[in-house]
């Protein structure tokens, strides 16, 4: 996509971290937002800080994991600026738990959230986009849906399937050589606060008694190794860069992917599963 400046892009989960780092950078390029989030407090802090900055911004309250959301997200875009460009599926949440101990309701949830998310997103949003001549459709997965780690079975399984959708999703848009085009985010870590939001986020039905405890004490580690990690605001503008330059996959830490070669390297030769 060559021109940024008057282009609608709606982003979900867009009122923290990575998405608002990309609300931030596409505000920066002239883009109109469409912010769809959880977090009412949230989205009502960047809506005053965006429309300051002197952007065009509508938020709304969103769950991504609701069809009937994201068609009311779409209806709201349509409604306020008359179309859409670009979208970012990017509202995600997980809960490190490991698979002989993760509830049924939890695997239910997160694969809600983290891929029925962007399957509704590309089903609401892709007619629309098409529509306009032009435009991009990006889903944030994560290494993690590159190498599948240990703890984290329903987001392993989840974001591979994001990479999937997106990657099926690219191939059969230059199969019909439509002018819109896909991407997919695979983040390292990242300096947001998506272990406590999701703790948070988490519905009171999936909470478990006895092992809560050490669920928010494997949270709380994973959640400071992301503080360490990269700051948002710098993958905001490496989406906005990729989509610029029509690039695929988006890899926040690439040497990374040493990893799949590694796996790659097994398949070849004694078909061990390698540490990841
Ligand atoms: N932070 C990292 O290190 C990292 C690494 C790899 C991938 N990711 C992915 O990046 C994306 C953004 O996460 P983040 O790190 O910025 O976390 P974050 O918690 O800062 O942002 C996620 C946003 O999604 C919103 N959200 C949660 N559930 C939602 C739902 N059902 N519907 C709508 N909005 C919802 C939250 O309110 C929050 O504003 C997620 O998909 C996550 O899996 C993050």
């Amino acid at each position: 996509m060559e021109h940024f400046e008057g282009r609608v892009a709606v982003i979900t989960g867009g009122a923290s971290g990575i998405g608002l780092g990309m609300a931030r950078a596409f505000a920066g390029a002239g883009m109109k937002l469409v912010i769809g989030d959880l977090d009412d407090l949230a989205l009502a802090a960047v809506d005053d800080e965006l429309t300051r900055a002197g952007a065009k911004v509508v938020t709304r309250r969103c769950d991504v994991s609701q069809l009937s959301d994201i068609e009311a997200l779409a209806d709201q875009a349509v409604d306020t600026f008359g179309g859409v460009h670009v979208l970012c599926n990017n509202a995600g949440i997980g809960i490190p738990t490991p698979t002989h101990k993760l509830k049924l309701d939890d695997w239910k949830w997160i694969i809600d959230v983290d891929l029925w998310g962007p399957i509704y997103g590309v089903h609401v949003f892709l007619p629309l986009i098409e529509e306009q001549g032009e435009g991009h459709i990006n889903a944030t997965s994560s290494m993690a849906g590159l190498i599948a780690g240990n703890m984290m079975g329903a987001y392993n399984v989840a974001k591979h399937g994001v990479v999937a959708l997106m990657a099926t999703l690219e191939r059969d848009l230059r199969g019909r050589n439509s002018p819109i085009t896909a991407s997919v985010l695979c983040p390292g870590p990242i300096n947001t606060n998506i272990s406590r939001h999701s703790v948070a986020f988490r519905p009171s039905q999936t909470k478990p008694k006895e092992d809560g405890a050490t669920t928010g004490r494997v949270a709380s580690n994973i959640q400071a190794i992301l503080d360490k990690g990269m700051d948002p605001d710098e993958v905001g503008r490496m989406v906005l860069e990729a989509i610029g330059s029509d690039r695929f996959w988006i890899l926040t830490h690439p040497r990374w992917t040493k990893a799949i070669q590694n796996m790659l390297d097994a398949m070849n030769e004694d078909q061990t599963l390698p540490q990841a």
